[in-house]
C-alpha cells in the first residue's frame, strides 16, 4: 500500500492521554490546572465542612445530605455491616501473606456469588443498594481477614462507631480509636473518593457497558486501582521513604534515582500539571501527625524525609507530589500497615465506582473503542507441515 493510499492515523492517543471518554456529572479534575470538584462542591470545602459519610452520601445521590438523611444513612450503612459466614470462611482461609487487595477483590466477588444484585429488594438492573451494601461491607471485610489471617481471630463486625472511618478504625486497632486518626482517615477517605475518568472508573465503566454486575465491576476496578501507577502508590511511597533516617541521605538517594531516571512513586499525575489539590490538604495532617508523635516523645524522621523528598523533586524536575506521597507517611504514623494502605483507598474510591457505574447505567452504550493496526501485512496460513 502506498503512503498516500494509507488510511490517516489519528494523533497520537498512547495512554488515551487528553482523550475525553464520555460525559460525566460527577466530578471535575483539574479544570483550572489544579482543582477537584464532587457535584460541583470543591474538595477544600468538603474537607473543612463535611465527613466522609456525607460525601459518601453526595456521590451516590448527587445532593448533601441534610442532619436526618445523613443520620438516615448512616444508620443505613451499619445495618448492612455484617457479613454471611461463607464470606466468613473464605476470608479466613486466604494465606497471611496474600495482598490485602487481593482479599478485596476476592471478597467482592465472594459476596456477589452469595447477595446477587438480583436478590435486592430493588432487582436487577438497580445497583443503588449493592453499592451501599459493599460500601458499608468492606471496612468489616478487609479487617476480618486481617485479624483472622495475622493473628488467628474471627472478630466481631459490630464497632460502636457511627461513621465508616470511626469503625474500620476501631476494627483495624480493636479498640477505640484516637480522635485525630479518625479524623485523619475520615478527610483522606475523602480526598480518595472520587476523580473523574482514572484508570480504575473507567474500568468499572468499561465492565457495567457490558451490561454485567456491579460486583463484576468493582472486582475488575480494585485489579486496576492495585498497580503502582495508580492506587499502588502509597505503599510505593512508603517503601521509598522508610529506607531513610534522615533528609540528607534521601536527598542523596534521590538524586542517585533521578540520574538513573527512576520514578518516584508518588510524585506527577496525569491530569494535574500544577500541583495535586489534595496533596497539601494530607500533608498538613502528615505534619500534625508527626508533631503529635513528637510530642508523645517517639520521634520520627519520616516527615522531614518526605519534606526532603517533595523539595528535591521540586527543584530539579519541577515535579509535585500527588495525594499518594503523603498519605504513606499519615497512614503510617496512624499505625496502619503499609499493605493497607491501598486497600483503604478502595474503601472510599468505592463510592466513586459505584457512582460511575449507576451513571453508565442510566445512559448506557457499550464502551468499545478502535485501534491504528501496526501489525503485519494481510498473508495466507502456510499449512502446518510446510512451515519451517
Ligand atoms: N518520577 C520521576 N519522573 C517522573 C515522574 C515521577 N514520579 N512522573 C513523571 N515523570 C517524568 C517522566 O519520566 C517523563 O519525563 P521525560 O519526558 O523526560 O520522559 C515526564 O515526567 C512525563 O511523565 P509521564 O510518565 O509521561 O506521565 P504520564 O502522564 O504518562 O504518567 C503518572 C503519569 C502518574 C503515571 C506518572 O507521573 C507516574 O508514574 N508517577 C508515579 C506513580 C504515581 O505516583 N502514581 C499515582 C498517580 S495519582
Amino acid at each position: 500500500m502506498s503512503d498516500s493510499s494509507k488510511p490517516p492515523k489519528t494523533p497520537n492517543t498512547k495512554g488515551l492521554a487528553g482523550v475525553t471518554a464520555g460525559e460525566t456529572h460527577i466530578c471535575t479534575v483539574g479544570k483550572e490546572g489544579v482543582g477537584l470538584t464532587y457535584f460541583g462542591y470543591g474538595i477544600h470545602d468538603l474537607c473543612e465542612h463535611c465527613g466522609f459519610d456525607e460525601v459518601s452520601y453526595l456521590l451516590l445521590h448527587g445532593e448533601l445530605p441534610n442532619a436526618a438523611e445523613l443520620s438516615t444513612w448512616q444508620a443505613e450503612l451499619v445495618a448492612r455491616r455484617e457479613l454471611p459466614d461463607a464470606l466468613k470462611d473464605t476470608l479466613a482461609a486466604i494465606p497471611k501473606d496474600a495482598h490485602p487487595m487481593d482479599v478485596l477483590r476476592t471478597g467482592v466477588s465472594m459476596l456477589g456469588c452469595l447477595e446477587p444484585e438480583d436478590m435486592f429488594e430493588s432487582g436487577p438492573r438497580d445497583g443503588r443498594e449493592v453499592a451501599v451494601r459493599l460500601l458499608a461491607a468492606m471496612p468489616g471485610m478487609l479487617c476480618f481477614w486481617y485479624h483472622a489471617a495475622h493473628h488467628g481471630k474471627r472478630i466481631e463486625l459490630d464497632s460502636g462507631e457511627p461513621t465508616l472511618a470511626g469503625h474500620f478504625a476501631e476494627l483495624l486497632s480493636q479498640a477505640e480509636p484516637d480522635p485525630l486518626i479518625r479524623e485523619v482517615l475520615d478527610t483522606s477517605l475523602i480526598l480518595y473518593a472520587e476523580h473523574e475518568f482514572n484508570a480504575s472508573t473507567f474500568t468499572g465503566r468499561i465492565v457495567t457497558s457490558t451490561l454485567s454486575d456491579m460486583y463484576s465491576a468493582v472486582t475488575a476496578a480494585i485489579g486496576a486501582l492495585r498497580g503502582p501507577l495508580h492506587g499502588g502508590a502509597n505503599e510505593a511511597a512508603m517503601a521509598l521513604i522508610e529506607q531513610f533516617n534522615s533528609p540528607d541521605a534521601a536527598e542523596a538517594a534521590v538524586m542517585e534515582m533521578l540520574a538513573k531516571k527512576t520514578k518516584i512513586m508518588g510524585f506527577g499525575h496525569r491530569v494535574y500539571k500544577i500541583s495535586d489539590p489534595r496533596s497539601d490538604i494530607i500533608q498538613e495532617w502528615s505534619r500534625k501527625l508527626s508533631e503529635q508523635r513528637a510530642a508523645k516523645g517517639n520521634p520520627s524522621p519520616l516527615y522531614a524525609v518526605s519534606e526532603r523528598i517533595h523539595a528535591v523533586l521540586k527543584r530539579e524536575k519541577n515535579l509535585f507530589p500527588n495525594l499518594d506521597f503523603y498519605s504513606a507517611s499519615a497512614y503510617h504514623f496512624c499505625g496502619i500497615p503499609t499493605e493497607m494502605f491501598t486497600p483503604i483507598f478502595v474503601l472510599s474510591r468505592v463510592t466513586g465506582w459505584t457512582a460511575h457505574n449507576l451513571e453508565q447505567r442510566a445512559n448506557n452504550r457499550l464502551i468499545r473503542p478502535s485501534a491504528d493496526y501496526v501489525g503485519p501485512p494481510t498473508r495466507n496460513v502456510t499449512p502446518l507441515a510446510e512451515r519451517s
